[in-house]
C-alpha cells in the first residue's frame, strides 16, 4: 500500500514532549521482532527452574551484565544458548504471552514476529510444541487486546539451504499458523541467494517473504534479497545508503525497511544512537519502520526505540514522527481494509485539535 497522502502541515508545531507523548500512545504495528528475542532474563530463570535446569549465570543481574555485545555474532551465541531454557508448550505460550502483554502496553495494534525453528528442531523440540503454543498466545492477544498477528518463519542462513527447505516441508503442518518467511542468523558470508530455491518454494507456496540484510553485510546482499528472493520488505537495510542507486530504487519502489535502532547500536552497526542514519533514511524518501528486533536483549520495545530516537535526533520532528508510525501500518501484511481503520485511528489521535495548542 502506498502512502496515502502527506502527514498534515500542523505537525510541525508539537512540541518535542508532546511528539514523545503521541509516539508512545498511537497506534503501531510491529513488523520485526524475533519471539526468541523476546525472552527477559527474569522468564529465562522462571523456565530454568521449572525445566530443572541450571543457568550459567547466578542471577538475572548476572545474566543483564552478559549482555555487552561487540557485533551481531557475540549476540546471536548468547540468544541461541539462552533459547535452551524453551522446552515445554507451556513454555512457548509464555514467551509469546509475555511479548502480546509488553506490545499491547506500547499500543502495538498488530505484530508480526519472526520465530526460528532450526534452533528448536536441533535440540529435539519439534514444530507440534512451539506452533501450537505460538498459535494460542496470538488467540489470546487477539482476544484480550484486540492485538492482531502473523508469524514468519526465518531460515538460519548460517545453516544449508537443503536444512532450510527440509524446515519448510516440515511446517507445512502447520501453514495456517504463518504467513511468510524471513532469512537471519548471521549475515556476513551469507548472502541471500544461497537460498534462492528455499524462497522460491516458499513463493509457490504463497508465502509472504521478507528478509535481513544490509545490517552487517553490504548493500549488495539488500539488492540480492529483492532480485532473486523476491523480498517484500528488508529487514534493517541500513547499509543500503551505501548504494545510491539501490537508494533510489527501494524510494521508487517504497520498499519497506523494518529499521532497528537501538538493536543497531547494542551490536555496534553504529557507534550510537545519535550516529544512527535513520534520519537520513527518512530524507531519502525511504518507507522506513521502527522496531524491536531482539528488545530482551537490546534494552527496548518498539516505544522505547521511537522515543530515544527522537530524544537524540532534533532534526526529527512530529511529521517524522507520524509518517513513521503510518509507515508501520502500511508495511504490514494485514488487510488493506484493516490497515485503513488504523490509519484513521492514527489521524484522529494527531489531529490539530488535539495538538496545536501545545
Ligand atoms: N536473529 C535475531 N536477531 C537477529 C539480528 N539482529 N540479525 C540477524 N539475525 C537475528
Ligand atoms: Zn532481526
Amino acid at each position: 500500500m502506498r502512502s496515502q497522502g502527506p502527514a498534515p502541515k500542523h505537525l510541525g508545531t508539537i512540541s518535542m514532549d508532546r511528539t514523545a507523548d503521541l509516539l508512545a500512545t498511537s497506534p503501531k504495528a510491529e513488523l520485526h521482532v524475533h519471539v526468541e528475542g523476546t525472552l527477559e532474563p527474569e522468564l529465562s530463570f522462571a523456565l530454568a527452574r521449572r525445566n530443572k535446569m541450571k543457568l550459567l549465570y547466578p542471577d538475572v543481574e548476572a545474566l543483564r551484565r552478559a549482555y555487552a555485545f561487540t557485533d551481531l555474532q557475540s549476540f546471536l551465541d548468547l540468544y541461541y544458548a539462552g533459547a535452551g531454557v524453551l522446552r515445554t508448550e507451556e513454555d512457548f505460550f509464555d514467551l509469546a504471552w509475555a511479548y502480546f502483554q509488553r506490545a499491547a502496553r506500547d499500543q502495538v495494534v498488530h505484530a508480526e514476529l519472526f520465530f526460528d525453528p532450526q534452533t528448536h528442531t536441533d535440540r529435539g523440540i519439534g514444530f507440534e510444541v512451539f506452533m501450537p503454543a505460538f498459535a494460542s498466545a496470538a488467540r489470546r492477544a487477539r482476544e484480550e487486546f484486540g492485538l492482531t498477528s502473523e508469524w514468519i518463519l526465518c531460515f538460519l542462513r548460517d545453516r544449508s539451504e537443503d536444512e532450510a527447505l527440509a524446515t519448510l516441508e516440515e511446517a507445512l503442518a502447520y501453514r495456517e499458523h504463518f504467513c511468510g518467511v524471513g532469512l537471519d542468523s548471521a549475515e556476513r558470508g551469507n548472502p541471500p541467494a544461497k537460498f534462492s530455491r528455499a524462497f522460491a518454494r516458499a513463493a509457490d507456496l504463497g508465502l509472504r517473504r521478507v528478509a535481513h540484510a544490509g545490517e552487517e553485510g553490504p548493500a549488495a546482499y539488500v539488492r540480492e534479497a529483492l532480485d532473486v528472493l523476491g523480498a517484500e520488505r528488508i529487514d534493517h537495510g541500513v547499509r543500503a545508503v551505501e548504494d545510491a542507486a539501490l537508494v533510489e530504487r527501494l524510494v521508487r519502489e517504497q520498499v519497506p525497511l523494518t529499521v532497528c535502532p537501538l538493536s543497531n547500536v547494542r551490536l555496534c552497526v553504529f557507534d550510537d544512537l545519535a550516529q544512527h542514519n535513520l534520519p537520513r533514511l527518512l530524507r531519502a524518501g525511504l518507507k522506513v519502520t521502527v522496531n524491536s528486533d531482539d528488545p530482551a536483549y537490546f534494552g527496548g520495545y518498539v516505544s522505547d526505540n521511537l522515543v530515544q530516537l527522537f530524544a537524540v535526533h532534533p532534526e526529527l520532528g512530529a511529521a517524522d514522527a507520524y509518517a513513521l508510525l503510518r509507515n508501520s501500518l502500511e508495511a504490514s501484511f494485514a488487510p488493506e481494509d484493516t490497515k485503513s481503520a488504523w490509519i484513521a485511528q492514527l489521524d484522529q489521535l494527531w489531529q490539530p485539535a488535539d495538538t496545536l495548542a501545545l
